[in-house]
């Protein structure tokens, strides 16, 4: 059974979210569009994650930060989706760094899963690569427990510096990335190393009601936020917007019905440098 959303997030052709997948070095099939899932709790996480299941995602990002993994796991579990169709990414908590066996161990239990798809630190310790962290990683990957082992909020130099004392690079750095974001050299370095760049807050680091913005988004007869995430997929980066809303994600999922003409993609880039100000992210005490 196949199918596709059309750009209100109707169902309509007959393709899934799921087949939009890229490739990491090790050849695993990652769903270049996720449900973010930071700040949702509760009964609104739970209900979010089935919504996103249900409307044909096939890639949630939680951490064992956000305090949520229970109600993922609770969902996929829920949903009648089988376990193996779904690509779950969580996080070690750079606070955690040393328990890397026990974190994991928890992140499973209470995900209710025997494995995870992605499992990422999620910031450098104390700022610094840790190699020794990265090990860990590695061996617990080696036992099965996670798929494909990466890294978040890592820096150019910090991921060769894991490649230098290690011998592997992660295969994928999930960092902050949006139209206003845009660092092309930081895409290349990432293409050229083989690591696969995930953006994160891809809707709140960029001003949705830039006219420019809203003029693409017009001719396209889609919303800016649409246009946003599909400039993420021009551009081959994972993209997972977060939202709790029902209407919002089908509308975040809506974007494999158009695409960007080379310009568009283009004038998006020379967003670079226009972050809008906002106040919280998730780099607060907990990790
Ligand atoms: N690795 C890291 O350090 C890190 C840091 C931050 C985030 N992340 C991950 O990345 C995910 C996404 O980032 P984020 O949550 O920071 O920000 P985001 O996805 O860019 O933005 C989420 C905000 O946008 C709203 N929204 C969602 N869809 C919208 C639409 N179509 N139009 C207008 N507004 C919309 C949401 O509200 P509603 O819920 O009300 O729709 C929410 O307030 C997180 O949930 C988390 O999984 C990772």
């Amino acid at each position: 059974m196949e199918r596709d959303l059309d750009n209100r997030g109707g169902v309509s052709e007959q393709r899934l979210i799921a087949d939009k997948s890229i490739e990491l070095a090790s050849g695993t099939r990652m769903p270049i569009l996720g449900l973010g899932t930071w700040q949702a709790r509760g009964r609104s996480a739970v209900s979010a994650v089935l919504r996103a299941l249900e409307v044909g995602y096939r890639h949630i990002d939680t951490a064992t930060a956000y305090g949520n993994e229970a109600q993922v796991g609770q969902a996929v579990a829920e949903s009648g989706v089988p376990r193996e169709d779904v690509f779950v990414t969580t996080k070690l908590p750079p606070s955690r760094a040393g328990r890397e066996r026990a974190t994991l161990e928890d992140s499973l239990d209470a995900l209710g899963f025997g494995y995870v798809d992605l499992w990422l630190i999620h910031w450098p310790p104390s700022g610094r690569a840790r190699p020794d962290v990265w090990e860990r990683l590695l061996e617990l990957q080696a036992e099965g427990l996670a798929r494909e082992v990466g890294v978040s909020n890592y820096g150019v130099r910090q991921l060769d510096e894991l490649e230098r004392e290690t011998g592997r690079l992660p295969a994928v750095n999930q960092i902050e990335w949006s139209p206003a974001l845009f660092d092309r050299s930081v895409l290349e370095a990432h293409r050229r190393r083989g690591v696969q760049l995930e953006g994160y807050s891809p809707l709140k680091t960029v001003n949705l009601r830039d006219p420019q913005l809203g003029r693409i988004a017009e001719d396209h007869g889609v919303t800016p936020a649409q246009v946003v995430l599909r400039w993420h997929i021009e551009h081959r980066i994972v993209a997972i917007p977060k939202s709790t809303n029902a209407e919002r994600i089908a509308e975040n999922a809506a974007i494999f019905g158009f695409e960007l003409t080379p310009s568009e993609v283009e004038q998006l880039d020379r967003f670079a440098g226009n972050r809008p100000v906002y106040v919280t992210n998730d780099r607060s005490p907990r990790s």
